[in-house]
């Protein structure tokens, strides 16, 4: 068998088992920097946010109580589990689809969203086509660690290079980019459309 393909399913069965041994109470706190983001950028009514690679859905929960109409993707069964208990805990309406993002074809999502919102999952692909999913003007906004991440996981295949945002991200307006503490935050707004 591929290499590729069983490294695949065993990242996939990794987050299975992490989602499903979370605790179903665990605090859903967001970094201070999205959080300022989200609050600065209240939605018209049912205007449409996107949370990719959702996990248990922190970023999708925050987004729905302040009003976006949201969409949740994530290829763990276990972690879209996990928000839908959370978001019928809270009676919010959130869509959560099961998408692998190395593979899926996402034309049919092409300019659907007004906000889409990636934490912790590092894609490049995905990262450079991320401004297709965006209405015009769209907002993009991610969040990953990089090479100063002082801890053992994620690793270094999943983390950012110093500066390796600061040349922009294709298809999208560079409002902000910040460093700090192993982190790399970068917001942006589709300029192509
Ligand atoms: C570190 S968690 C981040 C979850 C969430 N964004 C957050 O910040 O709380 C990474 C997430 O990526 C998901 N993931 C990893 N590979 C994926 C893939 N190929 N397609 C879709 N989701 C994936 C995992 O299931 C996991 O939920």
């Amino acid at each position: 068998m591929d290499p590729s393909v069983i490294e695949q399913d065993e990242q996939w069965a990794r987050w299975q088992r992490k989602h499903r041994q979370a605790a179903p109470d665990e605090p859903l706190e967001l970094d201070p920097f999205v959080e300022e983001v989200f609050h600065q950028r209240k939605p018209a009514s049912s205007n449409r946010a996107l949370d990719l690679a959702c996990g248990r859905g922190r970023h999708a929960l925050a987004l729905a109580k302040l009003g976006w109409s949201v969409e949740a993707w994530d290829f763990s069964s276990e972690g879209l589990a996990r928000l839908k208990q959370r978001a019928a805990e809270q009676d919010l309406e959130i869509k959560c689809r099961l998408v692998d993002l190395r593979q899926a074809d996402l034309s049919a999502f092409w300019a659907q969203f007004h906000f889409v919102v990636q934490v912790n999952y590092l894609n490049r692909d995905l990262l450079a086509s991320a401004h297709k999913l965006l209405l015009p003007e769209g907002l993009f906004l991610f969040q990953g660690f990089n090479e100063d991440w002082p801890e053992e996981r994620p690793g270094p295949r999943f983390r950012l290079r110093a500066g390796e945002l600061e040349s922009g991200l294709p298809g999208l307006r560079t409002l902000k980019i910040l460093e700090r503490d192993g982190r790399s935050f970068f917001l942006g707004q589709r300029s192509d459309a």
